[in-house]
């Protein structure tokens, strides 16, 4: 008898699945393969190859610069580096607010250089002809709304999204057009807990949050900052797992007096 030990690929519906089990659906980060190696080896569900690179990888102060060229780059990377995440890929800033066929267009460029699963964008009813359009061409979109960074101009401040009536009720509208054009599941981002709730009940489609309390579907951060890599990035829906910015920074210094004092290399690491 032979053992089967092939792993099998999480897909949408797979994430369908678990919002009907009641089980939470895991989400990180990543935009490399090593990273992504790590994440897919502990079992993360879902890897967003977020555009959120832009700030964390390149060092940009919004998501708007990065480029769909530099998108697909992180994504093949991660792509990789894993076996078993379904891997989604943020369409960067200008890629797919223009009209549906240019969002076509990046969406297929993402899939076919790339190899991931699927895409994400941001917004609502403004972009329901380019999600319609992405779907009918048999790629999987994943909604964004509450505190949108690609919008942060407009917003003008990364607070919290959607505490009044008139941009809460909004939201409520949009996730109904999000499931109704075919999104598979959608990331509610930075919005009062009790309205990510009412949210995730009005759907059948799984909300993903990060910063929208617990209960919805499942919870996303970005890699970097669970691990404590960037420095002095503490919003309060953000659990630091690790303070890797102070480890590395040890392990460097004393690999740089290592060097200068001449104890590295040692006769062991030498041939
Ligand atoms: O780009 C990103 O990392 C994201 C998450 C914050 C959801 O969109």
């Amino acid at each position: 008898m032979s053992v089967n030990t092939e792993i099998r690929r999480i897909t949408t519906n797979t994430v369908q699945e678990m919002k009907l089990n009641g089980e939470k659906i895991s989400m990180l980060t990543a935009y490399d393969y090593s990273t992504a190696v790590i994440l897919d080896g502990a079992g993360i569900d879902v890897i967003l190859v977020g555009d959120s690179a832009s700030n964390v990888m390149a060092g940009h102060e919004t998501t708007l610069p990065i480029t769909l060229d530099q998108m697909i780059y992180h994504a093949s990377s991660v792509v990789r580096g894993t076996k078993r995440a379904l891997i989604v890929v943020d369409l960067p800033f200008g890629s797919y607010q223009g009209n549906s066929k240019e969002a076509l267009a990046s969406a297929i460029r993402i899939m076919k250089e790339s190899g991931a699963h699927g895409v994400k964008l941001e917004g609502g009813a403004e972009v329901k002809d380019s999600i319609e359009r992405i779907i009918s061409a048999g790629i999987p979109v994943m909604g964004h709304l509450g505190l949108t960074p690609q919008s942060i101009y407009k917003f003008g401040t990364y607070s919290v999204r959607a505490k009044e009536d008139a941009e809460a009720n909004k939201l409520l509208s949009d996730i109904q057009i999000l499931q109704d054009a075919g999104c598979f599941a959608v990331v509610l981002e930075k919005i009062p807990a009790k309205l990510g709730k009412e949210a995730t009940s009005l759907v059948k489609i799984p909300t993903i949050g990060i910063g929208a309390g617990p209960d919805v579907d499942g919870q996303v951060l970005v890699v970097n900052d669970m691990l404590g890599i960037t420095k002095g990035f503490r919003p309060r829906f953000l659990r630091q797992y690790l303070n890797l910015f102070e480890e590395i920074t040890g392990a460097v210094k004393q690999y740089i007096t290592d060097v200068k004092s001449q104890d590295f290399p040692g006769k062991k690491e030498q041939y």
